[in-house]
């Protein structure tokens, strides 16, 4: 980078486009970070700066930023075929093998048939639509509703936004999709119950659901919704009685379960899906993100047998699907996760991301005893982990704005990217992370508390 292109990329930097979830005003006062090089588990900023990137893009680099497969696969595929469509009539080859080996790899989770997506919340918006669909294809056309957790997060299209548990994400886009109900987040720390066994709240929120579905009638209701771990809203894992609770419920009232794995999914939980560290089988699954690395945008929804039986089954117009999306399928998406796949495998990510998890969890307990701010630690379920701030801990009361996003900096500082969403310190790095590095991560944590 020489110096006149650094000084131009400073001077419009956020000048002539706007961030996605920051206030442009904001972005224009403050710059944001100007990153300009990834290697390993490491990011380059525009002054040479070198940190460990311990946020993992944004929850998806999952193989770090020099997977050689991954980015030979995208450049041959650029040359043999840059794209072509998959809607009716016509495929591609990469497509073809990826479902191939998608239905595979998810088998143990009762999935068997893929449909592409650009992104995570494309996946969400495919899984909304086909629960929908499903239902109305077997005749239960009145079940059009949708429940889902406070504080999960489902991406942002207004399907997404409708279900989201989060004000943040909701408010300003009002209003929504009518027909969506929320249900209290198994969140030891706060929570309606004030309930802080994980076992007992697991049963409440359960309860909860099912007197939202009997009060919504079941026969109205298409389909449950959650992340096996809540990840944007602060790293909530469920107690293990929760998913079990939730599928048996989901059964009895001819519901779908869809889980949402866009972060979850291909390891990153210690197990290679958030279904599978449950031990329960959904009806879709959404995934994105670490599907591709990160390195192409792209997504897959995946279906049961069930769901599949019913579309294929039909002998109607109503099976005809009215959905999908340009990219769907993409040739070079495609052959990204074919690649990616095969290197998830021959690098046991998902053994890792146990191992390393526990480190970085364990560690990050430890920081607790040490700083006051730090009102709860959430992880212990693979590379997904949260610090949450408060001003007090004895009252639990909220942190203000400044004092997380200045402990991020002096973090970076520090050698290490952590994200900051609301009051949360949210770390979810590259699963090839060595246990060198998050001992790395832990001191650089230490001394950003220690700088405040
Ligand atoms: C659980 C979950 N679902 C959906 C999404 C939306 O994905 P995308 O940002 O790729 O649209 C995200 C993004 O972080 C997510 O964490």
């Amino acid at each position: 980078m020489n110096s006149h292109n650094a000084n131009f990329l400073k001077e419009n930097n956020a000048r002539h486009m706007f961030h996605p979830m920051a206030h442009a005003a904001d972005s224009l006062a403050n710059p944001p970070k100007i990153i300009t090089g990834g290697k390993g588990v490491c990011i380059t900023d525009i002054d040479g700066n070198e940190t460990i990137d311990a946020v993992g893009g944004l929850w998806n680099v999952n193989l770090g930023y020099s997977c050689a497969p991954v980015k030979e696969a995208i450049a041959t595929q650029l040359d043999a075929l840059p794209y072509y469509s998959t809607f009716r009539g016509t495929s591609n080859d990469a497509i073809i093998q990826l479902s191939y080996e998608l239905a595979d790899f998810f088998a143990d989770d009762g999935l068997v048939r893929a449909f592409f997506t650009s992104g995570g919340s494309d996946s969400i918006e495919t899984a909304l639509r086909l629960a929908r669909q499903y239902h109305k294809i077997r005749g239960e056309h009145g079940r059009v509703k949708y429940l889902s957790l406070k504080k999960g997060y489902h991406g942002t299209h207004m399907g997404g936004a409708s279900i989201n548990g989060n004000a943040n994400f909701r408010t300003a886009y009002e209003p929504l999709l009518p027909g969506c109900y929320h249900i209290p987040a198994p969140y030891t720390y706060r929570n309606p119950f004030n309930e802080t066994d994980p076992a007992q709240l697991a049963q409440l929120c359960a309860a909860a659901l099912e007197d939202e579905i009997m009060f919504q009638g079941p026969s109205t209701i298409a389909a449950f919704i959650m992340e096996p771990v809540l990840g944007a809203g602060g790293v909530i894992p469920p107690h293990e009685s929760f998913m079990p609770m939730v599928r048996k419920i989901c059964d009895k009232y001819g519901i779908l379960l869809i889980t949402d794995e866009v972060i979850t999914a291909f390891g990153r939980t210690g197990a290679w899906s958030g279904s599978r560290l449950w031990g329960i089988k959904p009806d879709m699954m959404c995934t994105a993100k670490a599907i591709t690395n990160g390195y192409f945008p792209f997504g897959a929804v995946m279906m049961s047998q069930g769901v599949a039986d019913v579309f294929e089954g039909d002998k109607t117009a109503a099976g005809m699907i009215g959905h999908g999306y340009t990219y769907s399928g993409h040739p070079v998406g495609a052959s990204a996760a074919i690649a990616c796949l095969a290197e998830t495998k021959k690098l046991d990510v998902a053994s890792n991301a146990a191992a390393r998890g526990t480190q970085l969890f364990e560690g990050a307990k430890k920081l607790m005893e040490k700083y006051e701010l730090i009102g709860d630690v959430r992880g212990g379920h693979g590379l997904m982990v949260a610090i949450e701030l408060v001003s007090d801990r004895k009252t639990k009361a909220p942190i203000d704005k400044q004092t997380p996003i200045r402990l991020q900096d002096a973090i970076y500082e520090n050698g290490v990217m952590v994200r900051v969403s609301g009051p949360n310190l949210i770390m979810s790095p590259p699963l090839i992370i060595t246990e060198d590095e998050i001992s790395q991560v832990i001191s650089a944590l230490d001394a950003g508390f220690a700088s405040l």
